[in-house]
């Protein structure tokens, strides 16, 4: 097991690039994998997460060719909608959205497959997208009644159309069921309680599939397959996030971000810190599939807010280190709404709550979200990961302004995400000094 050791810092003033969009990387390799010609791939994410949904469609018979040593640079040969069985199980690690839309791929194919992942992944929720896929004509066996992994997969080439009410604001259910009606006949519709992040709907359109949005509904028409199109994914909000917390409420520090994905269903973060007095400035170029640009953020003093209803969708994997801004900030921070924290890597109220108690910071814990005294001295503290990359990342990040030594147990986890993290933060560690 890997450890990460972290010590307070001076302010800095740093430019950075991040890797790839980690949810923009997984939806460019499946996409053009279903699509009717070769698709070239810039800026993806070879991270764990997207090589495990690299490998799984290998499994099932896409040619994927790696351009360059790094890996961000691929060439999907499209197999127009039809994929092979695999051979054995499909090892989806610890990555929720390689198993649920593939799910939803999957649903439509007239074999059966069996999706695996690991501990983490084990205890997570199925029946999310086994219900509406279900509905829709394909058969999904999991373990017990949140159907969780290992999972059996009996598609059909027969896929039913369906309108689905989702319970939750969840991408990876929406883009299952899209998929799915994608690949079947008819109009499928999909609506949310609030929207979730809509890269899914953003590069159908791009690949030229036929769908309406209205709101939180969107619909996709049946019998169609992705136009070949080559893509640019942005750099990862939600890896850039950490180093915007960080120097968000850090008087005397300055970040630019470059070339950073600027959806507005992901930008969360950056509203919930402008609301908390940070200074943040954003260059946006709306040309392509996904808007892009830079961010510029100056520290300075922050102020707790209350947050919560339709904003968490669109910082859903950024709370924890909005916690962390949190505890920095003077005042209350309250997070509501947020329970499907609890079913991600780890259970994120529980795993911020704890690991911030350790830090020195007075916190309570909700059903939904957690309420946090900021503006107390942290401390540096022994902080455990369990597994969850986001926790890791966020608690060095903490540590950067905590009195004596932070120790995140359990670092390796960051390399489903964010490979480089860890060399991003030495540099910055042994840049600026402070006794
Ligand atoms: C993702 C959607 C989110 C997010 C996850 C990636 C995606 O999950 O937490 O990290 O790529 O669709 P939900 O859609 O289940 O909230």
């Amino acid at each position: 097991m890997s450890e990460i050791k972290v010590r307070q810092v001076e302010p800095f003033s740093a430019e950075i690039t991040v890797p790839g969009d980690k949810s923009i990387s997984h939806r460019a390799v499946m996409f053009s994998a279903l699509s009717n010609g070769v698709c070239d791939i810039k800026g993806f994410l070879a991270s764990e997460d997207c090589l495990a949904t690299v490998g799984a469609l290998r499994a099932m018979g896409v040619k994927i060719e790696e351009l360059n040593e790094e890996r961000t640079h691929l060439r999907v040969y499209g197999n127009r909608g039809e994929f092979q069985a695999p051979e054995g199980p499909i090892d989806c690690g610890n990555s929720g959205t390689t198993m649920r839309l593939l799910s939803g791929i999957l649903a439509a194919q007239p074999f059966s497959t069996e999706l695996v992942g690991d501990p983490s992944l084990s205890k997570r929720p199925m029946n999310r997208i086994a219900i509406p896929l279900e509905m829709m004509g394909a058969k999904i066996e999991g373990q017990g009644s949140r159907l969780t992994p290992p999972l059996r997969i009996q598609g059909t080439s027969k896929i039913k159309p369906i309108e689905y009410d989702s319970p939750v604001a969840s991408a990876q259910v929406k883009s299952a069921v899209l998929l799915a009606g994608m690949l079947g006949k008819g109009k499928t519709s999909v609506t949310e309680p609030s929207l979730s992040r809509d890269h899914t709907e953003r590069m159908l359109d791009y690949l030229l599939v036929k769908l309406v949005r209205e709101g939180n509904k969107v619909s996709i028409w049946g019998d169609q397959i992705p136009e070949s199109r080559d893509l640019v994914v942005p750099g990862d909000i939600s890896s850039a996030a950490f180093w915007i917390a960080a120097t968000a409420g850090f008087p005397g520090s300055r970040l630019l971000v470059h070339s950073v994905g600027l959806n507005r269903t992901r930008v969360g973060i950056l509203d919930a810190l402008i609301r908390m007095g940070a200074q943040i400035r954003e260059r946006v170029d709306e040309s392509g599939c996904e808007p892009m640009g830079s961010i510029e953020v100056k520290g300075g003093e922050l102020q707790g807010i209350e947050i919560g209803g339709d904003q968490i969708p669109t910082l859903i994997d950024e709370v924890p280190i909005l916690a962390v801004a949190g505890a920095m900030a003077k005042g209350r921070t309250v997070i509501r709404d947020a329970a499907e924290l609890r079913v991600k890597e780890s259970d994120r109220i529980s795993t911020v709550a704890e690991n911030l108690r350790r830090m020195g910071v007075l916190v309570e814990e909700f059903a939904d979200g957690m309420e946090i005294q900021g503006g107390a001295q942290l401390k540096g503290a022994v902080i455990e990961s369990l597994g969850d990359h986001r926790i890791a990342m966020a608690f060095a990040i903490a540590g950067l302004r905590a009195k004596g030594e932070t120790v995140i147990r359990g670092a390796e986890c960051i390399e489903t995400s964010y490979p480089g993290f860890a060399d991003e933060l030495s540099q910055l560690l042994s840049s600026t000094r402070r006794n």
